[in-house]
């Protein structure tokens, strides 16, 4: 994939297909460890032993439409590709946390893309779950969570259009000052 903002996408994707009502987008960007980490935690079904022993296998899905399950094989190969890992920890009931590290540094480790439009379009496709986005880079830390967006009273903000344009403006510049300023997407 182009961009780490089009895996989170499909992460938390994942989560939501899998019956999720609380999601939790942490990044943390550490140059000077040199790490990039995302994790993706939820409440959802969780996995079972033996789909969690195999969920890096491409030929293993639970999906009814089709039989290869691309997501997560696709982003192991990528992170290891870049010095990086993928772990799963799942519990059948309970939900599931996946860790995704990266070399920062390394020459083919994708931009973080446009992570402002992947967080709206979580949020405005799926107005009934709990979504909380943490970010640090290089020590400063933004944060937003669903929960503090207030409407009218038996409103629900997340399905009134200007208040995710509101959002979006809110959090564009959020994310300008965690990358000093840069906003050309190729963090
Ligand atoms: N957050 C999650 N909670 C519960 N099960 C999950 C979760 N994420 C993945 N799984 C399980 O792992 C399987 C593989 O996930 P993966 O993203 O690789 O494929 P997929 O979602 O089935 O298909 P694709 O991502 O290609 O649309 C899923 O079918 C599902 O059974
Ligand atoms: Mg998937």
């Amino acid at each position: 994939m182009k961009e780490l903002s089009l895996n989170i996408l499909d992460i938390v994707e994942n989560s939501i297909k899998n019956g999720a009502k609380n999601v939790e987008l942490i990044i943390n960007e550490d140059r000077k460890k040199d790490i990039l980490s995302i994790v993706v935690k939820d409440d959802g079904r969780g996995m079972d032993e033996k789909i969690l022993r195999d969920v890096f296998d491409p030929f293993v899905t639970t999906s009814k439409n089709k039989n290869v399950g691309l997501g997560l094989p696709l982003l192991k190969e990528e992170a290891e590709g870049c010095g990086g890992s993928v772990e799963i920890e799942s519990k059948k009931g309970k939900g599931t946390v996946v860790k995704v590290t990266f070399r920062c540094s390394h020459i083919d480790r994708p931009p973080m893309g446009d992570i402002v439009s992947t967080v709206i379009s979580i949020i405005a496709t799926n107005p009934d779950i709990r979504f909380s986005y943490i970010h640090t880079v290089n020590g400063k830390t933004e944060r937003f969570v669903t929960d503090d967006v207030k409407a009218a009273p038996g409103e629900n903000a997340l399905k009134n259009l200007r208040i995710l344009k509101e959002i979006e403006r809110f959090l564009r510049d959020k994310v300008k000052s965690l990358y000093g300023g840069e906003t050309d997407g190729k963090n």
